[in-house]
């Protein structure tokens, strides 16, 4: 059975009936949203994805993991941003957690590795060393094809490939992702032969994540690619609904913007399970760079708890009120651990002897939820049964398309970047740059 996700609102403390005011302005939004998107010109194509998947890109997927895994321990996705979080955050969220860490015969697919997401030297030469004695291929991943981090770190990679594997092997080991005929990587990769996947027009880097752009690491990492879609096509259906009262996605972009205007500036995503890191940070990007903008937008934040109970609890709990929290409870573990019982109960934690350590988890977070609301800081809640593809594939649609209507509700564009250019132009000057000379 489809496993699905329920969103509760009632700690959010927001009544009905301001949730229900914004009824008209959804439905014109939701309208508008399925009348442009099919157009090329709007960045509106990731709606339908679930739905059309092309077949001919899938096949390429699975045939090009399969000779990965085949010929190759790790592989390195190089890409920043929308190009490599959402591949990031779901291969983290579906893996064992130490994947990296675990044998061949553990693992039974090649590492995850990951570069072209920061200019640090030392990452790079910690990663030439480690990666240099391995089998490996590359999966270089941007839209545009000329941003400056994931460019420098393919020129590194490619050299130390074909020095390894000489020019011809190197080639048949570099799977290039980007724009079907713009941009510097585009030409690269036509003129040495690298095999290619299309990153469709009207589908921005944070919203590309069921394009290649996610799914050709992740089948690498052995994750059933077809169940992620499976998920985010019946997120598709449940939430095409124009009726905002039924409509939890709509509701949870409704609820946001409720918040805001009641000076809640801070929405803090928080989950229960190390393994949600990179989804945490893959959520932070789809929101930060849809919605902050033209001076307005709520900063996401990410927390793990228990684990920042200890380190950002305190001021959740009692500093400045402008902050709310979505919980991304997972109810069902895949394995479980009890809790012994001991004879002289010397750290007296006989009281929870035989529960189960997801039953702490969970009482956890009760209490935490409660706590926080009760201190002023209101939470949504979004139950997820377990954690696996379809309910990954789920909650990717669902924070996508609340995504956009919450940005348009705002009154932004949530599908540009413009202020990320300010810091390129600035660099690009100080590096001297031809053409960036004399800008501003
Ligand atoms: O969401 C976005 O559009 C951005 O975060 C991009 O993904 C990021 O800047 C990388 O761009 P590109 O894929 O063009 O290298």
């Amino acid at each position: 059975m489809m496993s699905n996700i329920k969103v509760d609102f009632r700690k959010s403390k927001i009544k009905g009936n301001e949730i229900m005011v914004y009824s008209e302005d959804v439905k014109n939004i939701h309208m508008m949203m399925n009348k442009k998107a099919n157009n090329k010109d709007e960045f509106l194509g990731w709606l339908n994805l679930p739905s059309k998947p092309n077949k001919r890109e899938f096949d390429k997927i699975k045939k090009c993991a399969k000779r990965i895994q085949e010929n190759s321990d790790v592989l390195l996705v190089i890409g920043i941003g929308g190009s490599y979080l959402g591949a990031r955050a779901v291969i983290e969220a579906l893996t064992n957690t130490f994947y990296n860490y675990q044998n061949k015969k553990q693992r039974k697919f090649p590492k995850i590795l990951y570069a072209g997401n920061n200019l640090s030297t030392s990452y790079i030469n910690d990663l030439i060393d480690y990666i240099q004695d391995k089998d490996f291929s590359i999966n270089v991943i941007s839209k545009s094809g000329t941003t400056t981090e994931p460019a420098i770190a393919f020129r590194i990679f490619r050299n130390l490939l074909e020095d390894k594997y000489g020019l011809k092997e190197a080639q048949k080991r570099i799977y290039v992702t980007t724009d079907k005929q713009k941009g510097a990587l585009k030409q690269l990769a036509d003129d040495e032969g690298y095999e290619t996947f299309v990153i469709p027009d009207n589908v921005g880097g944070r919203y590309s994540v069921l394009t290649p752009v996610g799914l050709l690491p992740i089948a690498v990492a052995g994750i059933d690619i077809d169940k992620i879609m499976d998920g985010a096509r019946f997120a598709q259906e449940k939430y095409n609904d124009e009726d905002l009262k039924y409509n939890d996605c709509y509701k949870y972009a409704v609820c946001r913007n409720v918040l805001y205007k009641a000076k809640k500036n801070i929405e803090i995503l928080v989950g229960y399970n190390p393994k949600l890191h990179y989804f945490i940070e893959w959520w932070k990007q789809l929101y930060g760079e849809s919605e902050g903008k033209d001076l307005k937008g709520i900063f996401p934040a990410g927390a793990e708890f228990t684990t920042d109970l200890h380190s950002l609890g305190q001021y959740i709990q009692e500093g400045q009120r402008y902050i709310f929290e979505t919980v991304l409870d997972i109810k069902r573990e895949d394995s479980e651990i009890k809790i012994n019982f001991e004879e002289d109960n010397l750290d007296g934690l006989n009281y929870l002897a035989d529960k189960s350590l997801q039953f702490v988890n969970q009482k956890a977070m009760e209490g935490t939820i409660e706590a926080h609301a009760e201190g002023g800081v209101p939470n949504i809640v979004i139950h997820l049964d377990r954690l696996d593809e379809e309910t990954i594939g789920h909650l990717i649609y669902f924070f996508e398309k609340s995504c956009a209507m919450s940005g348009m509700l705002l009154g932004v564009n949530p599908f540009n970047q413009p202020g990320v250019e300010k810091y390129k132009t600035n660099m690009f000057k100080l590096l001297g740059k031809p053409g960036y000379e004399n800008k501003k």
